[in-house]
């Protein structure tokens, strides 16, 4: 069933358990997610970024639509979740389509650019209903390089949801983007102090690059949507691999992308519960 993400997210910092946020490019991939999800009994986050959306030739609304139906049609509260938009029109357009979530993700702007702008983005998802994620300090690998210096300043950090009303908050932590090993050290004390700060749900960008024990101490520390992607890509294309090195006379995308998605699927199951201290 569809849910608001405001709830899930105050519900699990409340409960000091981690919401799940797992990014997709494919129909298939919400569809392994929600039966990961059904299976653990727990909420999950579908995210479709701008970068997906590039990847689908700009088209929004197919991919979208098909998120939303699954997330629908399963029997736990699921949101779908529009991830690291930089084009404030595709965002409305996100919302339009029934999108509910939304991170507009000004961090590469100059700081009062970027206030601005996650301001008037965060007014006009409101008046319609739907949330906003922003992100101050940019959390680096967004470019590929591997750069997990950024840090964000907890007095900014209230700051900035003061000024913009966001409803959560990305900060920068010590993880990077596109992390494809799990050897990322997270600053938990400045997540403590973030979150003493800050009276929105915090988010971790780049969660593919943290283990299970940093995980878990990120979430005791304060943190509570865990954006994955890289990692559940590096499983998939693992299996596929290994899948068609040994079937090289398979032609049906059927037959790989099912061996790939098993594995996803269980490994999505096992974070979800991971996440969520079981
Ligand atoms: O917004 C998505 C996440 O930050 C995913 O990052 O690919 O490093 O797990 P990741
Ligand atoms: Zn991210």
């Amino acid at each position: 069933m569809l849910a608001d993400i405001r709830k899930l997210a105050a519900d699990a910092a409340h409960e000091g358990k981690g919401l799940g946020a797992f990014n997709i490019v494919m129909l298939e991939q919400a569809e392994v997610f929600a039966d990961a999800a059904e299976a653990a009994g727990l909420p999950l986050v579908i995210q479709i970024s701008q970068n997906a959306v590039k990847y689908h030739g700009g088209r929004l609304a197919p991919i979208a639509k098909a998120a939303l139906a699954v997330a629908e049609a399963a029997k736990v509260p699921m949101v779908v979740h529009l991830d690291h938009a930089e084009d404030l029109d595709l965002c409305r357009q996100a919302v339009d389509l029934g999108i509910t979530s939304i991170m507009y993700d000004g961090s590469h702007l100059p700081d009062d650019v970027n206030r601005a702008t996650t301001a008037e983005i965060t007014a006009w998802c409101h008046e319609r209903g739907a949330s906003v994620e922003a992100e101050l300090g940019e959390v680096g690998g967004k470019n590929g390089v591997h750069d997990p210096s950024a840090r964000t300043s907890p007095e900014d950090a209230a700051q900035f949801v003061a000024d913009t009303g966001v409803d959560l908050l990305a900060v920068a932590v010590g993880s990077s983007h596109a992390m494809t090993t799990r050897g990322a050290v997270l600053d938990t004390e400045l997540i403590a102090a973030i979150k003493a700060a800050v009276p929105v749900p915090l988010v971790l960008h780049g969660s593919s690059g943290v283990s299970d024990e940093g995980m878990r101490a990120a979430i005791e520390s304060g943190m509570t949507k865990i954006n994955v992607s890289t990692h559940l890509n590096v499983v998939f294309t693992a299996a596929v691999r290994e899948f068609l090195a040994a079937n090289e006379q398979v032609v049906d995308p059927r037959k790989y992308v099912q061996a790939g998605n098993v594995p996803v699927r269980a490994e999505v199951e096992r974070l979800l519960r991971w996440y969520a201290g079981e």
